[in-house]
């Protein structure tokens, strides 16, 4: 009997579960045994894995998080954990491996196909950012959370005539705060891409509330920058050097009360994003990428990764995801500033 891995890397996103289940369903069908390569690449480094097999699939698609476990260890990062990945690799006698992660996970992936380990990509992530699809899995339910959670703070806004600022996840890439912030009606949006000095968010404030409205809603991507100004994080780094980001709400919740008067409460949704059972086009979209991943493992089409355009599932190459991120443009930015103020 054939074997494949798969492992799940990165922040965990709603859906992971369902590209999980499609693997092995898929690969019963080719009489393919799966292993289940636990917390991300760490799972393959230490040889610690599940048998995957129709019943440890049964009833996941509905669930947030992943079965497998995900982190963000980097096997280029210490030394020997690189050597130690391949010799597993050897040892369970592994066809291919399906890597589901994001920009990290699927950047390993591409070093380790440099260095002849077949393995196929499925992009993942809720912040949306990485190219060469359209759409990765797990943003539409982050995007449908946050947006309810504009809904929510909408009606205590008005109810007390505050300012709310809602602090959204987005490293890089501000998708998250723009999609919710647009489907939230919210009334300034700063994303990473576009910085804006703090006395243009107040003059669109008091714009809004000049012409009777008491009420503002302001959507901050966690990694927005005033003009001039730094990310605010703290200096702790992951394996793959990113600074922890957070704090960036707080600061520009006080400089509006300060500067305009208006009494100014802000939310971090923080984890809540991430969180939780996947909508049904998460589902199906990781449906549909597992059970193509699997696919393109029969073809023995390593290098790739599965990825959506348009309507359909395609293959690209592994390294056009991961060689620039996908940021928001100025066009679609200049749309959604036609609401702001
Ligand atoms: O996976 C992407 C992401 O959710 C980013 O939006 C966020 O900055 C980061 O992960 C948070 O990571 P962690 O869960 O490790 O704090």
């Amino acid at each position: 009997m054939e074997r494949i891995g798969i492992l799940t890397g990165g922040g965990d996103c709603p859906g992971l579960n369902s590209v999980i289940r499609a693997v092995v369903k898929r690969s019963l069908l080719e009489d393919w045994e799966v292993l289940g390569f636990r917390n991300g690449w760490k799972g393959l480094i230490d040889g610690e894995f599940v048998v995957l097999d129709d019943k440890s699939v049964s009833g996941i698609l509905p669930k947030g998080g992943t079965i497998l476990g995900t982190s963000r260890t980097n096997p280029f990062k210490n030394q020997g954990d690189r050597e130690k990945l391949k010799s597993n690799f050897k040892k369970q006698n592994l066809k291919a491996l399906i890597a589901v992660g994001g920009e990290d996970t699927l950047g390993v992936a591409q070093k380790l196909v440099d260095e002849c380990i077949p393995i196929v990509g499925v992009p993942k992530t809720i912040d949306n950012d990485l190219s060469a699809t359209d759409y990765t899995f797990g943003f539409d339910t982050a995007v449908n959370t946050a947006m309810e959670c504009i809904d929510r703070l909408h009606t205590t806004a008005e109810s007390h005539n505050r300012v709310m600022v809602v602090e959204l996840m987005g490293r890089h890439a501000g998708w998250i705060a723009l999609e919710a912030g647009m489907a939230g009606g919210a009334d300034v949006i700063l994303i990473p891409e576009f910085p804006m000095s703090i006395d243009e968010i107040c003059q669109m404030i008091k714009r809004r509330h000049s012409r009777g409205k008491t009420f503002s809603i302001v959507a901050v991507a966690e990694g927005a920058k005033l003009v001039g100004g730094e990310e605010v994080a703290d200096k702790k780094l992951d394996e793959f050097g990113h600074v922890r980001l957070g704090g960036v709400g707080q600061l520009i919740g006080e400089l509006i009360e300060k500067k305009t008067g208006f009494e100014t409460r802000v939310t971090v949704l923080g984890h809540i994003q991430r969180g939780g059972s996947p909508t049904a086009f998460d589902r199906v979209l990781g449906t549909r990428f597992g059970v193509r991943a699997v696919e393109l493992v029969k073809k023995g089409k390593f290098g790739r990764m599965v990825s959506l355009k348009g309507h359909d599932i395609v293959d690209v190459p592994l390294s056009d995801a991961v060689k620039s991120l996908k940021l928001v443009s100025r066009e679609l930015y200049d749309l959604a500033r036609v609401f702001f103020g």
